[in-house]
């Protein structure tokens, strides 16, 4: 668990660089972190220069955080902070260096996040290079990351029932903002494996039989943070490739970045018009 006193040094780091506290978040997945040059007004922090904040080792996650705003016909973005990179459980096999980024945005005010990641397609129809909002998440690396104090709390448990971990809201907007945009958005069930290696020929006709429709390596543990520190969550996942087993072809990290070159200009279009939208609705 993470220690509050470990965030705020974070906290006071970042607090002291930045004009405005972010309200809404945005994590780039595998080989889109360029979508953080569309902000206006950027102040980018390299993530070495924070303390206590986990450094990404994979290719395609940079390690910086961009803070500033969008525009667009006009409009302008509440103020946002995007994490170009993350952390992923296999790379330390600790849970509390994926939420460590959270409990960050958490603690500078963001509200509402938008998770991003390249995954592996394994539901009917999708293709490589399609988008996929995300309907629901399913955890089948059987941990789950804790915040301070919700064990003692007895908080709701995001995602058992009775709180929903993905936000209708957001869902919405994201669907609607697709929809007028004219960029086909599929959706689905997102799953989240532990990795490193991607699944066998066995394990995807076990996701399929579960009604998996994409599979990654992240994401579903910083959704949970973030619901149990009470933002607002939505996800996509960019189809990079057909899930290890479908195909023929020997999957690498490589194919999954190339796809995310192909694909990004058409996210970004999404997620800008889909932030500014965000921006206006009333942010609790
Ligand atoms: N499997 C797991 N994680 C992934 C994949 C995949 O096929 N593609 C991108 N991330």
């Amino acid at each position: 668990m993470i220690g509050n006193s470990r965030v705020e040094q974070a906290l006071a780091v970042v607090a002291s660089q930045i004009a405005e506290r972010p309200v809404i978040g945005l994590t780039l997945g595998s080989g889109l972190g360029d979508f953080a040059e569309a902000l206006a007004e950027q102040m980018i922090i390299p993530t070495s220069a924070i303390p206590g904040y986990p450094q990404s080792t994979v290719k395609g996650h940079e390690g910086t955080l961009v803070f500033g705003r969008l525009r667009g016909g006009g409009r302008m973005s509440q103020p946002l902070l995007v994490f170009k990179g993350r952390v992923h459980y296999y790379e330390t096999t600790n849970l509390d260096a994926v939420g460590f980024p959270v409990h960050l945005a958490a603690a500078l005010g963001v509200r509402v996040i938008l998770l991003t990641n390249a995954a592996g397609g394994i539901g009917r129809g999708l293709a490589a290079g399609d988008l996929m909002l995300i309907t629901d998440l399913l955890n089948l690396a059987f941990v789950q990351p804790q915040v301070k104090n919700e064990i003692q709390w007895n908080i709701d448990w995001p995602g058992r029932g009775r709180v929903e971990m993905l936000d209708r809201q957001l869902l919405s907007i994201l669907r609607e903002t697709a929809r007028d945009v004219g960029i086909p958005l599929r959706e689905g069930t997102y799953c989240w494996l532990k990795g490193p290696s991607y699944e066998t020929r066995a394990e995807i006709e076990m996701l399929r039989g579960l009604g998996v429709d994409a599979v990654g390596m992240s994401t579903v543990p910083e959704a949970m943070v973030a619901r149990k520190l009470g933002m607002r969550v939505a996800g996509v996942s960019l189809i990079s490739n057909l899930a290890a087993g479908i195909t023929a072809e020997k999957l690498s990290h490589d194919d999954v970045t190339e796809t995310g070159k192909r694909v990004k200009e058409t996210l970004g279009r999404l997620l800008s018009e889909a932030i500014l939208r965000i921006s206006r609705m009333r942010i609790e």
